[in-house]
C-alpha cells in the first residue's frame, strides 16, 4: 500500500500476546489514517480521534490471533483487523448520535458529535466505512479474488441485513413485546456479524476448509451474543467510559429477564463459542486464553 508497517515482524515465528497485537493494530491504524494527521479538515480529525481513542480492539486482536494460530503471519492481517476496527468505530459514532442512543461519552471522551457536530460525525462515519473497504481492496498480499470476496463480505456485514438492521431493530422494536429469540436476532445483527466477518476473512486468508470455516463462523456468532450480553450487563458501570443507564428503555435481555438469567445465558453462549473454537484449534489455544481473559474467567 506504499505505507511502511512497523508492527510485529511479519512472517517471523514469534508468538505475540494479545497486548502486543493490540499495540501493533493501533500503530497500523495510525499509519492507515496518516493522511488525517496534519489535516485541519474536521472530518479527518473526527475520523482520527474516533478510531485512535482508547478502544479495546477486541475484533482485530481476535482476527490476528485466530489467523496466526492457523499459521498465517503476514502483516496483511493488521490491515484486515484495522478495516474491521474502522467499521466498528463508525458504528459507534452512529450509535451515539442524538437520533440513535443520544450518548454523551464514548471511550472515555465526549462523543464525536459533541466534539465536532452531528454533520461532521455523520460524514466521518461514511468516510470511515469507505476507507475500511478501500484498505481491504488494496491489500497487495491477497489475491484479487480474495480481496473481492472480503470486500463483499464486509459490505454485507454492514448493510441492510447486517449492522444496519440490528441498529434499526434496537431502536424501533423496543416498544413491541419481544421474545428472547427476537432479541438474540437483533444482537446477532448489531454485534455478531462483525465478529463473523472477521472470522470469514481469517478463513479466506488461511485457506481452511469449509467445515473449519463454518466452525469459526459459529464461534464468532456465539461470541457476539456473549459479548453483547456482557455489554448489556455493564450498562450501569461508569468504568466503561460511556454513558450509564443507556438501555433503560431498550428491549435488552437484561431488561426482559434480569441479570441473573442473562449471566446464565452468557455462559451458555460462551460454552457454545468454545465448542466451535475447539473444533478448529483443540482444547488449548491463544484465542481461548484471550477469551478467558476478556470474560475474566480462569
Ligand atoms: C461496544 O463495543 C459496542 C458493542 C458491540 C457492545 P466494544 O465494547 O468493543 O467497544 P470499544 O471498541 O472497546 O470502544
Ligand atoms: C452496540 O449497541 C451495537 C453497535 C453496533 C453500536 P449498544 O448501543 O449497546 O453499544 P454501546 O453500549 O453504546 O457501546
Ligand atoms: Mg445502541
Ligand atoms: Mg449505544
Ligand atoms: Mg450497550
Amino acid at each position: 500500500m506504499g505505507l511502511s508497517f512497523t508492527g510485529l515482524a511479519p512472517e517471523s515465528g514469534e508468538s505475540a500476546s494479545p497486548d502486543a497485537i493490540r499495540q501493533a493494530v493501533e500503530r497500523r491504524l495510525g499509519e492507515l489514517l496518516s493522511d488525517t494527521k496534519e489535516s485541519d479538515d474536521p472530518v479527518s480529525q473526527a475520523m482520527r480521534s474516533s478510531v485512535l481513542a482508547p478502544g479495546k480492539r477486541i475484533r482485530p486482536v481476535l482476527l490476528v490471533l485466530a489467523a496466526r494460530e492457523l499459521g498465517c503471519r503476514v502483516s496483511a492481517l493488521f490491515d484486515l483487523g484495522s478495516a474491521v476496527e474502522m467499521i466498528h468505530t463508525a458504528s459507534l459514532i452512529l450509535d451515539d448520535l442524538p437520533c440513535m442512543d443520544n450518548a454523551s461519552m464514548r471511550r472515555g471522551r465526549p462523543t464525536i458529535h459533541r466534539q465536532y457536530g452531528e454533520d461532521v460525525a455523520m460524514l466521518a462515519v461514511v468516510a470511515l466505512l469507505s476507507r475500511a473497504l478501500g484498505v481491504v481492496s488494496e491489500v497487495s498480499a491477497l489475491t484479487p479474488g480474495h480481496r473481492t470476496q472480503m470486500v463483499s463480505q464486509l459490505s454485507r456485514a454492514v448493510g441492510a441485513q447486517g449492522l444496519v438492521k440490528g441498529q434499526y431493530e434496537d431502536l424501533h422494536e423496543a416498544q413491541k413485546s419481544r421474545s428472547v429469540a427476537d432479541i438474540m436476532v437483533t444482537n446477532r445483527h448489531k454485534t455478531g456479524v462483525l465478529f463473523q466477518v472477521s472470522m470469514q476473512m481469517v478463513a479466506l486468508i488461511t485457506g481452511i476448509d469449509r467445515a473449519a470455516t463454518e466452525s469459526l463462523e459459529r464461534f464468532a456468532l456465539a461470541l457476539g451474543q456473549a459479548y453483547q450480553l456482557c455489554d448489556d450487563l455493564g450498562d450501569g458501570d461508569a468504568a466503561q467510559g460511556k454513558d450509564v443507564d443507556q438501555d433503560r428503555d431498550k428491549a435488552t435481555l437484561v431488561n426482559l429477564l434480569g441479570p441473573q438469567e442473562v449471566r446464565r445465558l452468557l455462559n451458555e453462549q460462551l460454552e457454545e463459542a468454545n465448542r466451535h473454537l475447539n473444533a478448529v484449534y483443540g482444547e488449548r489455544s491463544a484465542v481461548n486464553d484471550f477469551l478467558k481473559q476478556l470474560f475474566s474467567l480462569s
